[in-house]
């Protein structure tokens, strides 16, 4: 874990990355109230690393977070920058934020926002502390990360009223939740909304097999079947499985993608609950002088995890959730 003195930090900068997830809301309040309670001061870098390289600010107090805990997405922005993937941008946003006198970062994100943050402090030595935000759930060394449980759950609403509709005309569904890299809203939304096969990009399910549980299922009685997708590298890809299993077996599924929705809407409790205790607690890191780690949740304990070992990690499926979508369809 890495140091720096903290004894003279006035000013920290808090911002969003990425893609947006209920709970950031959550956070951000957290991170504000909790620095002005230890008597810091506290900006927005607004847009994520988009207004870090543009030089938009806005300084934030207790009332700037009001009535804000029960949003959905950011009021601080987010967003995706390819540019911050170059050493000269980054120069360019650390000269901003030391014109604005912010001295240490809170970066609410995934992976790659965390890369850009982790790149910011070894090259130009900003400190600051990485907190998990993204309703993928792909992030190494949390058991949970902000956004997922609101995503799953919005994911499983939706599921419940397609079965309502597949049940009536005796249909197949294949439902197409997000999530690029990883199965993790697959799989629980899979298991919580009983559906018959789950594909997620970390354990390939050949469509082969995936047809001989249909078939077993209609020998069975069944008359309507619910398969999940994760949308993996190509959202829409429910699609050409619809195609495959229709040419290979005759079975006529019907799509359904569920896309942004699951990025939108209120927060659940626990999503609040994480982004509340996660903001303070990367608060208190910089505080104490701690940098460069993520501040993450493990058994219910908050912990900070070197970020090095954070990107290096690939968190792994429950294998345990597959097996048991399989042995209760
Ligand atoms: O934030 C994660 C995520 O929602 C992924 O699940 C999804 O693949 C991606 O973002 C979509 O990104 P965008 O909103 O930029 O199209």
């Amino acid at each position: 874990m890495a140091q720096f003195n903290s004894s003279s930090l006035k000013k920290i900068g808090v911002f969003t990355s990425g893609g947006d997830a209920p709970g950031m809301n959550a956070a951000i309040r957290s991170v504000v109230r909790a620095a002005i309670s230890s008597k810091l001061e506290i900006e927005a870098v607004l847009q994520g690393y988009k207004g870090m390289l543009k030089g938009e600010f806005a300084p934030l107090n207790l009332r700037s977070v009001a009535n804000t805990i029960q949003r959905g997405g950011t009021f601080i922005k987010t967003g995706r920058s390819p540019e911050f993937h170059q050493p000269e941008q980054r120069q360019k946003a650390a000269d901003h934020l030391r014109a604005r006198g912010i001295q240490a970062l809170v970066c609410i994100g995934g992976d790659g926002s965390f890369t850009g943050a982790h790149l910011l402090w070894k090259e130009q030595g900003i400190p600051y502390v990485g907190v998990p935000g993204t309703i993928d759930n792909d992030i190494y060394g949390t058991d949970v990360t902000i956004g997922f449980d609101t995503a799953v759950n919005t994911a499983l609403e939706a599921i419940d009223r397609i079965r309502d509709t597949a049940a009536s005309h005796d249909r197949l569904f294949i439902v197409e939740v997000m999530g690029r890299n990883s199965g993790f809203i697959a799989l629980d939304v899979g298991l919580a909304g009983g559906a018959e096969a789950v594909f997620i990009p970390e354990s390939p399910l050949p469509v082969e097999a995936v047809i001989d549980k249909i078939q077993a299922g209609v020998k069975g009685g069944k008359t309507s079947s619910i398969l999940i997708a994760a949308e993996g590298q190509k959202p829409g890809r429910a699609y050409d499985l619809a195609e495959s299993i229709r040419k290979k077996s005759g079975f006529e599924a019907k799509v359904c993608i569920l896309g942004h929705i699951q990025r939108g809407g209120a927060p659940t409790a626990a999503d609040r609950i994480l982004g509340s205790r996660l903001g303070a607690h990367a608060v208190d890191l910089l505080h104490q002088g701690v940098c460069d780690v993520m501040a993450g949740v493990r058994n219910g304990q908050l912990i900070n995890l070197d970020m090095s070992q954070c990107l290096a990690q690939r968190k792994v499926i429950p294998q345990g959730y597959l097996d048991l979508v399989d042995r209760l369809r």
